[in-house]
């Protein structure tokens, strides 16, 4: 398995596929692998020709008070672990090449950027939507794989690739948890082993949401009201956001209808680590 760091080398191979007719997949990651990503690339491996994970730690997208310098990094474990799912080209591109001195072209999706995560992390969105589609005109490809677990981020991703038609397919694969709920993140590397069982209070919390809504509760304040206090009851935990959305236009509505997706959806502190979880309720995203 090749890794690929220059981006013309990977502008080159990625029109070259495509001129031979591949069907070429993009996991699109910032390194850290572990099964959630894994399963995107075996996901990916199903459906493509060609099956390619980036990974770049991204600067655009963290705030200055977040976690970029600490981010885990070990691309030599990311390229092994890839290569049991069958990736066949991992491309790493530069900080310095992805952002080279002047750069100062950015694309924002409007509205949809600015709630939940955004309104926690501004600007945020605005380094997602830029870094995926250069990483999509760099790569070329026909697909591209995102969890579930970062709900917004494929609602945000999916908004840009519609209204720039961009002609990819955005597949979504499915959060991957461990056996107690807890969503797979890069960020539980930060937890302690206390604050790794306090953080099953995100799912509990979700699935308290859940429950009343399958038992007919509708109202969206009582639904929030009730999560909150799951994780009110945990001394580890602080709220940062508890939220119920519309998942096409992430709205907020007053009263759940059924016909529309649901995203109820929560970042919470465990400690100094933030977590972020969800679930979907009528449908998907
Ligand atoms: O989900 C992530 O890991 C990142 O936000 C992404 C999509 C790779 C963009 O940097």
């Amino acid at each position: 398995m090749e890794i690929i760091n220059r981006i013309p080398r990977m502008m080159s191979m990625g029109r070259e596929l495509k001129a031979r007719g591949k069907r070429v997949g993009l996991v699109p990651t910032m390194g850290a692998f572990h099964e959630g990503h894994l399963s995107l690339m075996s996901r990916a491996r199903e459906m493509c020709d060609t099956v390619i994970a980036s990974v770049f730690v991204n600067p655009t997208q963290f705030g200055p008070s977040d976690d970029y310098e600490r981010y885990p990094r070990d691309l030599a474990r990311d390229a092994e672990l890839a290569f049991t799912r069958g990736v066949d080209l991992i491309f790493a591109p530069l900080a310095s090449e992805m952002y080279a001195d002047g750069f100062s072209t950015y694309v924002s999706v409007e509205g949809l950027s600015d709630k939940l995560e955004g309104a926690s992390r501004k600007g945020h969105f605005r380094g997602v939507t830029t870094v995926v589609n250069k990483l999509f005109n760099i790569v070329q490809p026909q697909f591209a794989f995102f969890g579930r677990k970062d709900a917004q981020q494929v609602i945000v991703v999916k908004r840009m690739v519609q209204d720039l038609a961009m002609g990819i397919e955005i597949v979504v694969g499915p959060t991957v948890r461990e056996e107690d709920g807890v969503a797979l993140s890069s960020r539980n590397a930060y937890l302690s082993s206390e604050e790794r069982k306090a953080a099953v209070v995100l799912r509990k919390a979700l699935e308290r949401g859940r429950a009343l809504y399958t038992s007919g509760e509708r109202d969206t304040s009582r639904l929030a009201a009730a999560m909150r206090s799951i994780i009110e009851a945990e001394p580890r935990a602080r709220i940062d956001y508890v939220s119920i959305n519309d998942a096409a236009d992430l709205s907020a509505p007053v009263v759940i209808s059924l016909d529309r997706a649901t995203l109820l959806s929560l970042a919470v502190f465990i400690g100094a680590t933030r977590l972020i979880d969800n679930v979907v309720l009528n449908g998907e995203i």
